[in-house]
């Protein structure tokens, strides 16, 4: 395939990917130089007009070799002029599996540019390579990219630890899979922390501010005593890993999580997280929760909990998730977490048997709980 006469051009009638040109010369500089593009991708760092043209210049020999074939995106950004909105690319290095990257341009960003880029080149790049499988790789709390990924149908398949590399260095990272047969659309609900409030508390995501607070909480003594062996972060580089995953659970439907914040000063007071999604059709979901020591004993947690509650069990239609049942396990005589459970209207369905490792070494039981729709009472 000849470049540029050899390039299709692709489109949906909005988004349009083409052969690069010598005019994308200054688009492809600005892209390059903003902070994001420099913080998720390998572009040279400082990056310079000269770094522009060599890219620009690079795209004939690496489209001749069939090593990569690179596309520039124009968009015609709303009702302004058609412009230059990015490059896309897959790359084929071992037969049958692709590997797209990509990149949009400041300007076009959160407009859907980049995920009907991604449609339009996938669907091409199954049609005229002998493609099996194309790979989407990002580095660990790109969340933007991953998001571009799931809403294009990737299978988010999970973590890869050192890899991919940038400029180098192996970063921790995100993969995910699309096949030929594959539908162009998310193959999982996408789980949102979104805000939900009563007058004393708001839940919402994770921030890096909460840093400090949260720590405090994992590093408790009583924390540490019921919930010591779960693996929670308990230093800064280990908030920082488990604030990036946060996004993995929503990509992959498993997993929300919710910072419980005061609503006059949004300081952090807790946490509560739906997990172990069974699947859409089963409903079920497990929750877990606690609490910042000064936070305790004043229904903080219950009030967190019961709008978490509210979320889980509202319907779809309205917003929320639809589950028929959540399910909670708390160990043996940890009484201020069953107490909770049964303010909230959990019922105690049972106890499994010498299955909780508490770090002091001794093997309690875990007391299970559930509550389902039909018995929980809004608050
Ligand atoms: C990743 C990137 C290409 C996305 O381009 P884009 O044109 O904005 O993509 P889209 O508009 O199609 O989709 C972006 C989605 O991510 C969401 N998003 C953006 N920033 C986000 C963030 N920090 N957290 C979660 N979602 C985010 C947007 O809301 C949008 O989703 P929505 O349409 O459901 O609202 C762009 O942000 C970029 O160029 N980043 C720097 C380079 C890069 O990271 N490249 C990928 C390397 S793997």
């Amino acid at each position: 395939m000849t470049w540029p006469d050899g390039v299709p051009v692709l489109t949906d009638g909005r988004v349009i990917l083409r052969a690069h040109r010598r005019e994308d010369l200054e688009g492809v500089y600005e892209q390059c130089t903003d902070p994001e593009t420099q913080r998720w991708t390998s572009v040279p760092v400082p990056y310079s007009r000269d770094d522009a043209a060599e890219f620009i210049a690079g795209r004939r020999d690496a489209w001749e070799s069939g090593r990569r074939w690179s596309f520039a995106i124009e968009t015609d950004g709303g009702s302004g002029p058609s412009r230059f909105g990015g490059s896309i690319s897959v790359g084929s290095e071992q037969r049958g599996v692709g590997e797209i990257a990509f990149g949009a341009h400041p300007a076009v960003r959160g407009k859907g540019v980049m995920t009907t880029a991604v449609r339009l080149i996938s669907d091409w790049a199954f049609g005229v390579a002998d493609l099996r499988v194309i790979v989407w790789q990002a580095t660990e709390g790109n969340a933007a990219s991953l998001r571009v990924a799931w809403k294009a149908g990737f299978t988010i398949e999970g973590t890869t630890r050192a890899m991919p590399t940038q400029r180098g260095e192996p970063r921790d990272g995100w993969r995910g899979t699309l096949l030929a047969s594959d539908s162009r659309e998310p193959k999982t609900r996408w789980l949102e922390p979104v805000v939900l409030e009563d007058d004393r508390v708001r839940l919402r995501k994770l921030c890096y501010d909460d840093q400090q607070r949260f720590l405090e909480t994992t590093n408790d003594p009583q924390t540490l005593h019921w919930l010591g062996n779960i693996g929670f972060p308990r230093d800064a580089g280990a908030f920082l890993r488990h604030h990036h995953t946060r996004g993995l659970g929503s990509a992959t439907g498993s997993a929300v999580e919710w910072a419980i914040a005061d609503l006059e000063d949004d300081r952090y007071l807790g946490t509560v997280n739906l997990f172990g999604f069974h699947s859409l059709d089963y409903k079920s979901a497990e929750v877990g929760y606690r609490t910042h020591p000064d936070a305790r004993g004043r229904g903080v947690l219950k009030a967190g909990l019961r709008l978490a509650l509210a979320h889980a069990f509202g319907s779809e239609r309205d917003g929320g998730l639809g589950l028929e049942r959540v399910s909670l396990g708390a160990a043996d005589a940890n009484s201020a977490s069953q107490g909770v459970a049964r303010a909230c209207g959990f019922t105690e369905t049972g106890r499994d048997r010498r299955c909780y490792d508490l770090p002091d070494g001794r093997v309690v039981d875990l007391i299970r709980f559930d509550l389902l729709r039909s018995e929980f009472r809004s608050p």
